[in-house]
């Protein structure tokens, strides 16, 4: 069972700065099909407090930092700090996640292996809690 775990990007540096590339099916586990990012939040705001059916995520903190709190397939609980443009989380489908302590200058880069689909989005933690345990044969 795949949990929820860090990803190290290559960095191309030279005198000029940086670049980090990023490619569907190589670093990126997945065919990318939807890219969004979260701005603007703060140390007061968690964001996500939801789980998804079917979409799979990577999580990258372009700008500033945030932490990721993840309630995986198996029960476990894992919390990853998000501060560097070359790292990020892989997320497989069926985990909760939420986002908090966001810098003031956080840019959350978020990649998806789905279109939007507000029906797969599970945010209710409690009816998160029941389909995991059907998801786990119990
Ligand atoms: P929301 O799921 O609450 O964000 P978060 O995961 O950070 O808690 O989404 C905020 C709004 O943006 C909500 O109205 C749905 C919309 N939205 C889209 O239209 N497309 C998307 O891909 C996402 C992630 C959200």
């Amino acid at each position: 069972m795949e949990k929820s775990h860090m990803l190290q990007f290559s960095c191309h540096g030279d005198q000029r700065g940086w670049l980090v590339a990023i490619e569907g099916n190589q670093e990126i586990p997945f065919d990318i099909k939807r890219i969004f990012y979260i701005f603007g939040s703060d140390d007061s705001v968690v964001r996500g407090r939801h789980a998804n059916r079917n979409s799979e995520f990577v999580l990258i903190n372009v700008c500033g930092s945030c932490k990721v709190r993840t309630e995986e397939l198996d029960g476990s609980v894992q919390e990853f700090v998000l501060d560097k443009p070359h790292t990020g989380i892989y997320i497989p489908r069926m985990v909760w996640k939420d986002m908090y302590a966001f810098s003031k200058d956080s840019i959350l880069l978020c990649l998806s292996s789905e279109h939007y689909d507000n029906g797969e989005y599970i945010r209710d933690h409690e009816a998160f809690l029941k389909e995991l345990k059907g998801c786990n044969g119990n």
